[in-house]
């Protein structure tokens, strides 16, 4: 399956698909209490563009890492980084749709979602996802998460767009329920969301098109808006979790 162009125009050169940074993702790797000469098996669901994928792999330097996303265009940017960084021996990538995951159970030490487990929703990623993990084994997923009471405007523009966004304290309940030990979370800072909108601004700024080229940008242009408006109510938030 491949991408509208609009799409492609928009997140094109972007070193990531969701407002995020290296030194965030790294926070959180840093949060998995596993050996890093181990020979641990992950896999990132959703990975886009892989910057994760390549921090994974490069923080556990025995480890085999499988990258899965809908999209080869994003695939086959991750596969450029791969050879790029001498990881062709390791890391994998595969076109395969996160609500039909074609691997074993048990098959996973650390299971990765980035900004991707609302496209399924946390409950039921939550619960698809568990028999990939080894017992003991590591779910990481980050999800939109109230910070602080969310204004109208902020609530009624999630309610339109992912209705499973809740309170932290909701999200570590629905994790406990699940049958997962919850760890830690992290909560992707502002400063990480600014850059992210930056950039896709500049690129959005490039797009003119057909009617639904500019549906896109108008709602990706109200999404930046609102998060503008209101960046102290919500977040991208990383759940640590270990399958019990
Ligand atoms: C917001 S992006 C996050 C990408 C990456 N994890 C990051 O943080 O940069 C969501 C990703 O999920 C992928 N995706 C969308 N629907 C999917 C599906 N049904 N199965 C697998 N991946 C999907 C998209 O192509 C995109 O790469």
């Amino acid at each position: 399956m491949d991408i509208p162009l609009y799409f492609y125009i928009a997140y094109r050169d972007l070193d990531r698909l969701s407002p995020g940074s290296v030194v965030t993702t790294k926070k959180v790797i840093d949060k998995i209490d596993l050996d890093i000469d181990g020979e641990w098996n992950i896999l990132d669901i959703g990975c886009g563009v892989g910057q994760a994928t390549i921090l994974l792999a490069e923080h556990f330097k025995n480890s085999e890492v499988e990258a899965i996303d809908l999209f080869v265009h994003y695939l086959n940017v991750l596969d450029e980084k791969i050879s790029k960084n001498n990881l062709s021996d390791r890391v994998f990538t595969y076109q395969m749709d996160m609500r039909d995951l074609d691997f074993a159970n048990e098959e996973f030490d650390i299971v990765y979602a980035e900004a991707s487990i609302e496209i399924i929703g946390f409950g039921k990623g939550l619960k698809e996802w568990k028999r990939l993990l080894k017992p003991n084994g590591y779910l990481i997923v980050s999800d939109v998460s109230w910070i602080e009471k969310p204004s109208s405007e902020s609530r009624k523009f999630w309610k339109n767009t992912y209705d499973e966004v809740d309170t932290i304290e909701n999200k570590i309940s629905q994790i406990s329920d699940g049958g997962y030990e919850f760890i830690d979370y992290v909560i992707v800072p502002m400063e990480d969301w600014r850059s992210f909108h930056n950039k896709l601004e500049e690129n959005l700024a490039k797009l003119n098109g057909d009617k639904s080229t500019r549906d896109f940008v108008r709602q990706l242009k109200k999404e930046i808006n609102v998060y503008r408006q209101n960046s102290d109510d919500y977040s991208y938030v990383f759940y640590i979790m270990r399958r019990v």
